[in-house]
């Protein structure tokens, strides 16, 4: 049988007769080979823990140097699993230093039986650390398997909508053209068909303008985000009748927000515009852009029958989850709420790395 290696386990702990009687527990463990670091303060153990060789932390709450919770917040979440290891009359310390990122705790009894329990402790607690690897990864792949079907339609639908434009608008123009000299060369008789035509034509002109900027509103890329949201935001109103505004802050107006970040932003307003028109009955829209410290906060409310609780909750909607996956991918975050003065509530925040 292959030899499994140690499990390195790092104890921060500044009493000598708990560390050597941890040694001892665990030389003498049956359930698994661990091996056992020894760190008699949070200084020294943040460093060792720190090297990336220890597979868990057993933490003891009063350090000489820091607190357990202090401890706690020096270390990168990505660092090992941390099992507190508390007085007998400090529930209150275990729930705070489990709210902080520990793990897992222990109580220490005055005679030393805690430490029988210690090697199925720490193995359990390293399965379900495993466990949550494992659920992390497969979160973050389809994360980015999300964010990579987003960009390749972000792609098509600026394909599909240059060959529109190419192809069908020019037909289109071609043949109102044509209509237009028609109805010339037949001087004051034409016939009266032809001016039906010519605003058929016309029509159908508009439509593919529409279709057009609906796959790929060039404003964005012309004018820039700000300005394609406020035009976004009034077409809308105006379609739908509508009362719209959109305030957008000079802070926010000056921010020079890269293409993958401004087509987020105004994919995530029209997604929530589209659902105001279909589900909010509404009579007015606004829309909100501000910074605040290091973060980008765009706003939508409508004044409509507002969104239920239980849509809330049940998370499977669809439109909803893209925007919020949309807003995520940047590291922002994206809340819906009911407002008190009824109505619908987004509110999108963004955090702002590198902008001066
Ligand atoms: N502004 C709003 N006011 C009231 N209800 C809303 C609003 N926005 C969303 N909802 C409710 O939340 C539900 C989920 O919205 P979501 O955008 O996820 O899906 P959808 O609009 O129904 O479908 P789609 O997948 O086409 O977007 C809607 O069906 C609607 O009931
Ligand atoms: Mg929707």
């Amino acid at each position: 049988m292959m030899e499994r290696p140690p499990l390195n386990v790092l104890i921060v702990e500044d009493d000598v007769v708990d560390r050597m009687a941890c040694r001892r527990t665990f030389a003498a463990a049956q359930e698994a080979a661990f091996a056992l670091l020894e760190a008699d303060s949070g200084e020294h153990g943040l460093a060792i823990a720190l090297q990336g060789q220890v597979d868990c932390i057993l933490l003891d709450y009063g350090l000489p140097d820091m607190s357990g919770l202090e401890f706690l917040a020096q270390l990168p979440p990505s660092g090992p699993p941390v099992m507190m290891l508390t007085g007998a009359d400090s529930a209150m310390v275990a729930a705070e230093a489990m709210r902080r990122g520990a793990r897992d705790y222990l109580v220490k009894d005055g005679d030393g039986r805690y430490l029988a329990q210690l090697p199925t402790a720490i193995l359990r607690m390293l399965r379900e650390q495993r466990l949550l690897d494992g659920k992390q990864r497969a979160e973050a792949e389809l994360r980015k398997l999300a964010a990579h079907q987003e960009s390749i339609r972000e792609d098509e639908r600026k394909r599909i909508a240059q060959e529109i434009h190419d192809e069908l608008g020019g037909l289109l123009t071609g043949i109102k053209a044509y209509i237009g000299v028609a109805i010339e060369r037949a001087g004051g008789n034409a016939d009266p068909l032809l001016a039906e035509a010519s605003v058929l034509a016309q029509d159908a002109i508009a439509t593919v303008r529409r279709v057009i900027t609906d796959l790929r509103p060039s404003v964005l890329d012309q004018l820039g985000l700000w300005a394609a949201l406020e035009w976004h935001t009034e077409q809308v109103a105006q379609r739908s009748n509508l009362r719209s505004a959109c305030r957008i802050e000079p802070d926010a107006a000056e921010l020079e927000l890269d293409a993958g970040r401004s087509t987020m932003l105004f994919r995530v307003v029209q997604e929530g515009l589209t659902n105001v028109v279909r589900h909010a009955h509404a009579s007015s829209v606004q829309v909100d852009a501000w910074r605040e410290g290091d973060s980008l906060l765009i706003t939508l409310a409508d004044d409509g029958v507002g969104i239920t609780e239980e849509r809330l909750r049940n998370g499977a909607s669809w439109g909803i989850i893209g925007m919020q996956e949309r807003v995520r991918h940047f590291g922002g975050e994206l809340h819906i709420t009911h407002r008190e003065t009824g109505g619908t509530l987004l509110r999108l925040q963004l955090p702002l790395e590198g902008q001066p």
